[in-house]
């Protein structure tokens, strides 16, 4: 199946199985904003539980904050988000649709890629076992001309964004002969910075309302509480502050579903180090947070690093997570190496002074930061994209069916057991019921007595449930029932009073933890 449609049936099983809605549906919904529905949000809730826990509970040295996303407008300011935090935008004059420059020409960059694959997968199907790759790409001529056509682009490309040259950056797409998707045509504006903030207003107009900003991340809200966490917390050097909350930005090109959103939400640390040694705590949690991505199972294959070529203005080294989505790889989480900017910056906005006395070295100097930031929706569409899977299978009549299942990692899925009475008389409806009122302070629990048994384990594969219990009438005589396991299909007879035993061991975090 071609990627495109994998994830057009993602998206449409988000909605149908009840994950992901359209935010204002009925009103022909709102861009790039959208609803967690009554799956999506128990998901939701375990992946940022997994983040949480990872951070506070396996570092004695980390705490968590919740702070406002209102704040004092002087701190973007300070953070340099009012003058910097632009997007380079271009507008097709027949179309008169928007673009951003910098994304025509990565996609640009991700055509010459594709046909370097092309032709590379073409000689693998010639050539079979004794395929060369690596031989192949140093002697092929097609494949050396569109290397030399992508590193030309790639470097003018670099160049243009660290001198934020616009003109140039239009040049390329020109020279590049990029044309409007929709228009066809190569009729293109001036390319112009766009602030990504939404602004509202704060106090009435005749008090004399104040601009204040929606947050465009949550960073900040940790560096303008770092005195007060590190005096309160009697924090001592290394040590981090994480916060989950909801950022905004107003996103020129916001495509593909939940990926690049106008209202989402930001898991992020700041750690704090001594100065000298934030590339050391760098490398360590490049290394922390693969870990964690990886710890879920779906393949190393699938995740990649990917080094910065245009360093933002606060950091002296960056790298993304990125992981391999039915549209290519995209950043998951970003890893910075922020220096003392931030706190310098506030200490100078705000006039207080932000430092930490360091005992060992007996003086005073301002904190470095390291940086991990990831989107709790990126991360969901992950985990949706890794997980959405579909088999061929027998059905109950014999014949070929297919089954859609979510391979959702147990300790994160939204339901954790469906128990099902075989027919809902002869007791068995009642005998269901006294096992969910055990098991349900334990965990997500599910009843379900519509349609055939198949039909009911179909519902619960299509939203991830790693386990379905079934009680029939050898449960009655016995207190034994069937548990069937998501994956394998398979099922045995267990004792009602082992369930939670069983189930507990699969679907703890710790489960995960052990990994890391
Ligand atoms: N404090 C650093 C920071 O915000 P970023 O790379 O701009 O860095 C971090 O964002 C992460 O937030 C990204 O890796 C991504 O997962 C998520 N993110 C950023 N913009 C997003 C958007 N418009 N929609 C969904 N997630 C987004």
């Amino acid at each position: 199946m071609l990627q495109e449609d994998v994830f057009k049936k993602l998206v449409a099983h988000c909605k149908e199985y009840g994950f992901v809605f359209q935010s204002s549906e009925i009103y022909d919904g709102l861009s790039a904003v959208y609803d967690y529905a009554q799956n999506g949000v128990e998901l939701k809730n375990n992946i940022k539980k997994y983040w949480w826990d990872s951070m506070i509970l396996l570092h004695e040295n980390i705490v968590g904050i919740d702070s406002a996303i209102f704040m004092h407008p002087t701190i973007w300011k300070a953070s340099g988000h009012v003058d910097a935090f632009n997007d380079p935008l271009i507008d097709n004059k027949d179309s008169k649709k928007r673009y951003r420059a910098d994304v025509l020409i990565e996609e640009q960059l991700a055509k010459y890629e594709d046909k370097i694959g092309k032709e590379i997968e073409k000689a693998r199907k010639r050539f079979g076992e004794t395929f060369d790759e690596k031989q192949f790409r140093k002697t092929n001529g097609r494949v050396l001309e569109y290397q030399q056509k992508w590193d030309e682009l790639q470097a003018r490309f670099v160049k243009a964004l660290n001198d934020s040259n616009l003109d140039e950056l239009k040049q390329i797409i020109i020279d590049q002969e990029i044309v409007c998707p929709v228009s066809g045509t190569r009729n293109w504006t001036d390319v112009r910075q766009f602030n990504l903030m939404f602004s509202t207003e704060m106090g009435s107009t005749a008090d004399g309302a104040l601009k204040i900003y929606l947050r465009p991340e949550t960073a900040q809200g940790i560096f303008v509480n770092y005195l007060n966490v590190q005096k309160t917390g009697r924090m001592k050097i290394p040590f981090g502050i994480a916060q989950i909350g909801k950022a905004f930005r107003n996103e020129i090109v916001a495509r593909q579903f939940i990926f690049r959103m106008r209202e989402f939400e930001q898991m992020e640390l700041q750690f704090f180090v001594r100065p000298g040694t934030e590339l050391e705590w760098f490398a360590k949690w490049k290394q922390t947070r693969m870990n964690w991505h990886q710890a879920l199972g779906f393949g190393s294959d699938n995740y990649r690093f990917h080094e910065h070529d245009k360093l933002a203005h606060y950091a002296n080294a960056a790298v993304d997570v990125e992981f391999r989505f039915p549209f290519g790889f995209k950043e998951v989480e970003g890893i910075h190496s922020r220096t003392d900017f931030d706190l310098s910056q506030h200490q100078q906005f705000s006039g207080k002074k932000i430092q930490y006395f360091d005992p060992e070295l007996n003086e005073s100097y301002v904190p470095f930061v390291v940086e991990t930031s990831i989107g709790v929706d990126r991360m969901f569409l992950q985990i949706m994209a890794a997980s959405y899977a579909e088999e061929e299978i027998a059905s109950e009549d014999g014949k070929k069916d297919i089954r859609v299942v979510l391979r959702i990692p147990a300790p994160l899925a939204p339901v954790k057991l469906a128990v099902l009475p075989l027919m809902k008389k002869d007791g068995l409806a009642e005998k269901t019921r006294e096992i969910i009122d055990d098991l349900k302070f334990d965990f997500n629990c599910q009843y379900d007595e519509k349609d055939s048994i198949g039909k009911r384990y179909r519902r619960q594969d299509a939203i991830g449930t790693p386990f379905c219990v079934t009680v029939d009438h050898q449960s009655m005589e016995d207190n034994t029932v069937t548990i069937r396991y998501r994956d394998t299909m398979l099922q045995d007879r267990v004792a009602i009073g082992d369930l939670k035993n069983i189930i507990a061991g699969e679907v703890s975090m710790k489960k995960l933890f052990a990994k890391l």
